[in-house]
C-alpha cells in the first residue's frame, strides 16, 4: 500500500479536445469544465466550422450547453477549419475576433470530418503568411494520406514530406504538431525553433498497439494518429515529462457512440475527459515526475499560445475510484478510456 498522495496545481487547460454538436455537448462539456478552465475546441463538425460566424454559433452553443456552475469559470477557445479556400481577409476577421485562437489543418481524408480539409497546403500559403504575420497558431493534424504508406509510418512521412518544409518557409509561423504518437516526432519539435510546439494525448502516453489488439480486435482503444509500439509511448512520457516548454497537455478526447465504435468500421477517436487531468497524474506519478506535471498542464499551454496562465488551483489526491462501463451520449452511450477499470487520482 503507497502512502497516499497530494498535488496541487494551477488550474490546468485542455489544448485539444473535440465535444461534436446537438445534444451531445451537454453529455460531454461537464467533465471538461469541471478539470480544465480552457479549451482548444476542434472545428471538425460534419458541418466544419470554417469561418468566423460558424465559430461564433458554435461558441454560443457551447456556452449554452453548459452547465449553469460552469458557464462563467469555462472558456471555450474556437479555431478554423482550414480549407483549399480560405481567405487572408476570413483568417483577419478571425483573429481580430478574440474569441478565434488558432486555425486547424486537417490534410483531407486523415481522419473524422476531414474530407473537407486541405488536398493541396500550397494554396494555403497566402493564408499561413497572414498567420505568420499575425501571430496566429496553425494547429496541425500531421498525418499523411497516402493510402500507399503504412498507417504507423504516416506521421514520420508527414514531417518529411509537408511539416519540415512548412517551418522552413514559414519560420515565424507559430505550429502545434498536435498529438504526437512517435519519438521522431518528439525529435523533430525539440529541434524545432521555439515557434514550435506539440500536444500530448494521455491514451498515447498510457497504451501501446498491443492495446489494439489484446485478446482480440478493442475498437474502443481506436484512434488516429493510431497507437504506436512501446519505444514511441515511452519517448512520449519522456517529453511530457521532461519540463521542456514545447510539450503541453491536450487530451483529444474524441467520443462517439458506442454504436459507431463497435462497428464493421468503428470510427477513430477515444473519449477520455472523464479523467482529463487524473490520467496525466497517474502518468507523471508513474514516472517519478509529478513535480513537472503543473508546467506541462498548466503553463506551457498558454504560455505558448499567449494567454494568461489560470489563477485558481486544483487538488488531485492519489486514491482510487471507479470508472462507468458507459457515459451518456446524447440518446447513446459512449465507452470511456479504461471502462469499468479506475482512476487512480481523483480531483478534491
Ligand atoms: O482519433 C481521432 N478522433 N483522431 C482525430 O484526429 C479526430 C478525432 C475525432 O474527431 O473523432
Ligand atoms: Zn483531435
Amino acid at each position: 500500500m503507497t502512502a497516499s498522495k497530494k498535488i496541487t496545481l494551477t488550474r490546468p487547460d485542455d489544448w485539444h479536445l473535440h465535444v461534436r454538436d446537438g445534444e451531445i455537448l451537454s453529455s460531454v462539456l461537464e467533465d471538461t469544465a469541471k478539470r480544465f478552465s480552457r479549451a482548444i475546441i476542434m472545428p471538425n463538425l460534419a458541418d466544419p466550422v470554417t469561418n468566423t460566424e460558424k465559430a461564433e454559433q458554435y461558441r454560443e452553443r457551447i456556452i449554452n450547453a453548459l452547465p449553469n456552475d460552469y458557464k462563467l469559470t469555462f472558456e471555450p477557445l474556437m479555431t478554423l477549419y482550414l480549407t483549399n479556400r480560405t481567405s487572408t481577409a476570413e483568417i483577419r476577421k478571425a483573429w481580430d475576433s478574440g474569441f478565434i485562437h488558432a486555425v486547424k489543418w486537417y490534410p483531407a481524408g486523415a481522419t473524422t470530418n476531414s474530407d473537407k480539409g486541405v488536398s493541396d497546403i500550397v494554396a494555403c500559403y497566402d493564408v499561413l503568411e497572414v498567420m505568420a504575420e499575425i501571430g496566429m497558431p496553425l494547429l496541425v493534424h500531421g498525418e499523411v494520406t497516402d493510402p500507399t504508406v503504412d498507417v504507423f509510418d504516416r506521421e514520420k512521412t508527414f514531417i518529411d514530406q509537408f511539416l519540415s518544409g512548412i517551418i522552413k518557409n514559414f519560420p515565424t509561423l507559430k505550429v502545434v504538431f498536435e498529438h504526437i504518437t512517435t519519438e521522431h516526432a518528439v525529435q523533430f519539435v525539440k529541434d524545432a525553433p521555439a515557434y514550435v510546439g506539440a500536444t500530448i494525448t494521455a491514451h498515447h502516453m498510457l497504451l501501446n498497439r498491443n492495446a489494439l489488439f489484446t485478446g482480440g480486435i478493442r475498437p474502443h482503444h481506436y484512434c488516429l494518429p493510431v497507437l504506436k509500439r512501446e519505444n514511441h509511448r515511452k519517448a512520449l512520457i519522456e517529453a511530457a515529462t521532461s519540463g521542456n516548454k514545447k510539450f503541453f497537455l491536450g487530451t483529444d478526447s474524441a467520443p462517439h457512440s458506442q454504436k459507431a465504435k463497435e462497428n464493421a468500421c468503428g470510427c477513430a477517436g477515444i473519449y477520455s475527459s472523464h479523467g482529463g487531468i487524473e490520467f496525466y497524474a497517474e502518468i507523471f506519478d508513474k514516472a517519478g515526475a509529478l513535480d513537472k506535471l503543473e508546467a506541462f498542464a498548466s503553463f506551457h499551454g498558454p504560455d505558448f499560445y499567449g494567454l494568461p496562465r489560470n489563477r485558481d488551483k486544483i487538488t488531485l489526491s492519489r486514491k482510487q475510484s471507479p470508472i462507468p462501463e458507459t457515459v451518456p451520449f446524447g440518446n447513446e452511450s459512449c465507452v470511456p478510456l479504461r471502462a469499468g477499470g479506475t482512476l487512480e487520482w481523483v480531483i478534491d
